[in-house]
């Protein structure tokens, strides 16, 4: 049998928006630590994957992934290697009046591949963890979905990050988000401690994704769900791009 880690990117599903490099895995419930899928398609990032890792050293590669995303949380408008910001929100599918009902600071840096948030089913009174929340727009829009009686676990490894989405929810007023400053691969939360996970763009900025696999399948509950997003190659790169750094992020 494929391992859970296998079994994911199996099943990620071309969505919508740029079809070319966009996936997203969405309604799987988790069930004994596995996923169940409805569609399935192969993406070719497991190729780009082997290059990189060879290419540049696993924390090497995490520093520069973590000083990427904390230079767009500390100057957002500046030029990144991805698109950051409230147009690009828009351009995924945020409609402008939920955006409108959330702070600018967290939709200035929002720097995801989807609208997460939005597409997830997330019931009220439900607990959600939002992994690699980066400046917390899909935090946000889950602590408004879930309602006083749910609770959001927003865990990013970038401070600068982190304090732009805790800004924003101060902001906000809304009261039932907490803060993680962890790596995706040993979050602080108790085993099955989350209902609905959401992932908005972490998978293709780490090697060690099958971890982060392993830990998802950990944290949330039996019968809960994970809905997350990725871009996903559907014909293989050139060589010279595969071995590009700048590629690793955009
Ligand atoms: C593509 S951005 C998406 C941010 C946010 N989800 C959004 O929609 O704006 C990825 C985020 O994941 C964080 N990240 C990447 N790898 C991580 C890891 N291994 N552990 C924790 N956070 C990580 C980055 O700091 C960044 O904020």
């Amino acid at each position: 049998m494929a391992s859970f880690a296998e079994s994911a990117w199996d099943a990620l599903s071309i969505h919508s928006l740029d079809q070319r490099r966009q996936g997203v895995i969405s309604g799987n419930t988790m069930r004994q630590g596995r996923i169940v899928f409805q569609n399935r398609c192969r993406p070719v990032a497991s190729m780009q994957e082997q290059t990189m890792t060879k290419t540049i050293g696993e924390t090497t590669l995490r520093d520069k992934v973590r000083d990427a995303y904390s230079a767009a949380a500390a100057d957002p408008t500046s030029q990144h290697a991805f698109p950051v910001g409230r147009q690009f929100a828009e351009s995924l599918g945020y409609p402008a009046e939920i955006l409108d009902t959330l702070p600018g600071r967290a939709i200035e840096a929002f720097a995801g591949v989807s609208n997460v948030s939005i597409l997830a089913r997330i019931p009220a009174g439900a607990t959600v963890l939002d992994l690699g929340c980066g400046a917390g727009t899909d935090s946000l829009i889950s602590a408004q979905r879930v309602g006083r009686g749910g609770r959001v676990i927003a865990v990013d490894f970038s401070s600068a990050m982190l304090e732009r989405a805790r800004d924003a929810a101060r902001e906000s007023g809304l009261e039932n988000i907490e803060f993680r400053l962890a790596d995706a691969e040993r979050v602080p939360l108790d085993d099955a401690e989350v209902d609905v996970a959401i992932v908005n763009g972490i998978f293709n900025l780490n090697p060690a994704r099958e971890a982060i696999f392993r830990e998802l399948a950990r944290i949330v509950a039996p019968g809960g769900s994970l809905f997350a997003a990725e871009l996903v190659l559907q014909e293989p790169l050139p060589v010279s791009e595969k071995s590009s750094e700048a590629n690793w992020f955009a």
